[in-house]
């Protein structure tokens, strides 16, 4: 009987060396010391010990029980450090590493050509007011003098949402409710996003326009070919060469497309200018005494001009870039370059 127990504790020491987790430990603590355990099992057996053996037989088993809690207490200590160990060295931080550079935002490049525009106008006394994208008919083209059915329509292709409602085809409308909500003088600038159904290298579905209107006493063309030369200068340089073209818009008369020395071949011909050496970058005119009297304007008291330009087009004549989407990608390695 004294047998059984040595070999009881050599099995439980054996398995001890084996475990290597916790729950393996106290499995096995469960399994020779526990109330139904495998010791206990032994120690309940001890009338079929001879009774001069009973003695030695219960001081051994006693010890053994002490020496195995003891081992599967110390070999439990030891699972809980190297735990603790490895826990410490996997969530090791590296204090010296150098931080994270958090990625900066900016302006896109069109905001920022907005903002250039709106500025070199606000030195002009020019200021900057904006309208709904969701536009009535009537604001979009009828009071801007392109009545229905009217082949004028035809100049800009429209989003409809409803029959008589639409995606502004360009910023002319805000030129009509301000001015129907301010007596003159007008000096106004509308910068905002308009849509066509469109789409190349050159157009998107939706773009950007910056419109201009000034309404005065005594207004004249000199006065538009003035501050459109100033303006085109700022942005493209003292020494831009400027044409004005005659050209047509329904609520314009005269009206005019300016145009400047192509910026890439420097009027040579080239691929961007069509070989013509000229860039067309605004559309202008004196405002027609019919838009006048459309919001009740005298054309007999006051007169003035209006322009407008597409912003992704300067942008990208300003900056060289050759196709139009790569402003909407929002690539960051685009973008970052202005
Ligand atoms: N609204 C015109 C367009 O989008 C541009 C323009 C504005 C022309 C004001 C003349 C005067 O084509």
């Amino acid at each position: 009987m004294i047998n059984d127990l040595e070999e009881l504790r050599g099995e439980a020491v054996a398995e001890l060396n084996q475990a290597e987790t916790e729950e393996a430990l106290l499995s096995i603590k469960t399994r020779y010391l526990g109330r139904k355990g495998l010791l206990t099992g032994l120690l309940r057996n001890i009338s079929q010990v001879p009774p001069e053996e009973r003695p030695l037989f219960g001081m051994r088993s006693n010890e053994i029980k002490d020496i195995l809690a003891e081992a599967i207490d110390k070999a439990l200590q030891r699972m809980v450090l190297k735990k603790r160990d490895e826990a410490l060295l996997r969530e090791r931080i590296d204090v010296t590493l150098p931080g994270r550079a958090i990625r900066a935002g900016r302006l896109h490049p069109i905001i920022h050509v907005s903002r250039e525009i709106c500025e070199i106008f606000a030195g002009l006394g020019f200021s900057v007011v904006e309208g709904p994208e969701i536009e009535l008919d009537y604001y979009n083209f009828e009071a801007l003098n392109i009545p229905k059915d009217h082949p004028a329509r035809d100049m800009q292709d429209t989003f409809y949402v409803e029959e008589n409602i639409v995606l502004r085809t360009h910023t002319s409308p805000v030129q009509i409710r301000t001015m129907e909500k301010q007596k003159p003088p007008v000096r106004i600038l509308s910068p905002g996003r308009v849509y066509r159904p469109d789409s190349d290298v050159s157009h998107t579905p939706m773009f950007h326009q910056i419109e201009g209107l000034l309404v005065d006493k005594g207004i004249t063309f000199g006065d538009l070919k003035g501050v459109l030369t100033f303006f085109v200068r700022k942005v493209f340089g003292e020494d831009t060469a400027i044409r004005f073209r005659p050209s047509f818009f329904p609520f314009t008369e005269p009206s005019a497309e300016v145009d400047i020395r192509c910026v890439m071949c420097r009027g040579t011909g080239c691929r961007v200018c069509g070989q013509s050496g000229w860039l067309e970058i605004l559309g202008s005119g004196m405002v027609d005494p019919e838009v006048f009297k459309n919001v009740g304007y005298d054309p007999e008291e006051i007169s003035g001009f209006a322009f407008g330009l597409g912003l992704e087009r300067i942008a990208m004549l300003k900056y060289g870039v050759s196709d139009i989407r790569l402003f909407f990608e929002n690539d960051w390695r685009f973008l970052e370059q202005f």
